[in-house]
């Protein structure tokens, strides 16, 4: 009996419009979710205010953050990163001893550790907090604890390993899940916050920014992605998967494409994305569209004009600019960050050099400081010098909600 009382509840399912705050009501996601042949082939960015039904548009922006946000990040989890653990059957204790924080995730009977280094600036105290950087694979502490930011450490490889081993304190409570790598590391990020907020009390749990650079920027990008406590996202040289463009992956450096990160690292998605190998141009979504899905949360995006190794200039001239659209019709949604707020929410930081210079660190640094105290900068970081944006990339830019 009550099986079938199951089924026919979810018979009805993908008819019902769902309500959503202030009565707005939500075009209905196709559900199941449309597989990788139903998709038209779109050659440029796909317009992200159409939904997933592919006639509907968004409107105003009360219904992005009602219904298209939501989305969006709907069917991220389903194409591209796995689906999010449920947070609420986790319970995250952690101590501390001098630097060292030491998180417990347990779910059910199953119990994983995950332990951070926390370096604090001089002056950094329970009744004066300091802003945080959590930070993967190395950054220049320096820089950051002499502008009074907390930089926060945790081994990525100990999360997860960066293999197809499934080893890793993520999949000692979630062994068997369909979840790339990156939304491990993701989700590492944010049990490190957990455990910041309960025992490291010098840590202003309201200014928190992530980081890492290449597949670590492409996991950066995912923490600030799947949790709205992280104030600033700081992807550095990201590449595919990260801000690099699945379409136009051709303009510059060596070409990382859909297929060659699916075949050199397949562990870093789900195997939902596999399904679109040779096949990227029917992916409902592009790099923009993830950046989109944080807005108003600020983002600031790294690239080295002479990175080798990932496509920079689609990054700049593609990506960047058309997420831009999105936040400029968002606006700040009502945020109030630290103590003021930055010019933009969203900035384009270009720099001489390669990949993950060192000195993308500082070069992010003056957007970040304006993010967590409100300093205003000069350093411009719509500067996209010496490319100029592509706008046959974004058509959709002359139909921008009103
Ligand atoms: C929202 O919709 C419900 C049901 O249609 C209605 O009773 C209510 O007054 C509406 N609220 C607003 C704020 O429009
Ligand atoms: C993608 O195309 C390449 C080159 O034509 C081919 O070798 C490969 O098998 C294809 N992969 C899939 C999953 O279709
Ligand atoms: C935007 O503001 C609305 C209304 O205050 C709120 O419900 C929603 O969560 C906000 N969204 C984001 C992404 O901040």
């Amino acid at each position: 009996m009550y099986s079938l009382y199951f089924t026919a509840a979810l018979a009805i399912l993908p008819t019902i419009i769902l309500a959503a705050p202030h009565n707005i009501s939500c075009p209905a996601t196709p559900s199941p979710l449309p597989k990788e042949a139903s998709f038209d082939v779109v050659s440029t960015l796909p317009d992200p205010f159409l939904y997933l039904d592919g006639k509907t548009r968004v409107k105003t922006k009360e219904e992005w953050f009602a219904c298209r946000q939501p989305e969006i990040m709907h069917f991220l989890e389903e194409y591209q990163y796995g689906y999010y653990p449920d947070h609420s059957l986790e319970t995250v204790t952690a101590t501390r001893s001098g630097k060292t924080v030491n998180v417990v995730v347990a779910v059910g009977s199953t119990k994983a550790t995950i332990a951070a280094t926390v370096n604090l600036p001089t002056g950094a105290s329970a009744s004066s907090p300091v802003p945080v950087v959590i930070s993967i694979g190395g950054m220049d502490n320096a820089a950051y604890l002499a502008k009074g930011i907390a930089v926060v450490t945790f081994d990525y490889s100990a999360v997860a390993s960066d293999s197809n081993s499934k080893t890793g304190s993520f999949w000692t409570v979630y062994k068997g899940r369909d979840v790339g790598t990156l939304l491990a590391w993701a989700w590492g990020f944010h049990r490190v916050l957990d455990g910041l907020i309960i025992a490291a009390p010098e840590i202003d749990s309201k200014r928190v920014g992530v980081t890492g650079c290449s597949r670590l920027g492409k996991a950066a990008l995912a923490a600030g992605l799947f949790d709205q406590r992280i104030t600033v996202t700081m992807p550095m040289s990201s590449g595919v998967q990260g801000l690099g463009p699945y379409r136009y992956h051709a303009l510059s450096g060596q070409d990382e494409t859909l297929e060659n990160s699916k075949s050199g690292a397949p562990w870093w998605s789900d195997s939902t994305l596999g399904t679109f190998v040779n096949n990227s141009e029917r992916l409902p979504y592009d790099a923009h569209t993830i950046a989109a899905a944080i807005a108003p949360r600020a983002l600031i995006i790294d690239q080295g004009r002479s990175d080798p190794y990932t496509n920079s200039k689609g990054t700049a001239i593609v990506v960047y600019p058309a997420v831009k659209l999105v936040y400029d019709f968002v606006g700040l949604n009502g945020t109030t960050l630290g103590a003021g707020q930055p010019k933009s929410q969203i900035g384009m930081a270009l720099r001489d050099g390669g990949h993950c210079d060192n000195s993308g660190y500082s070069n992010v640094l003056p957007f970040v400081q304006e993010v967590f105290f409100g300093t205003a900068t000069t350093r411009n970081y719509d500067d996209l010098t010496p490319w100029t944006a592509m706008t046959t990339a974004y058509p959709w830019s002359t139909s921008i909600p009103s």
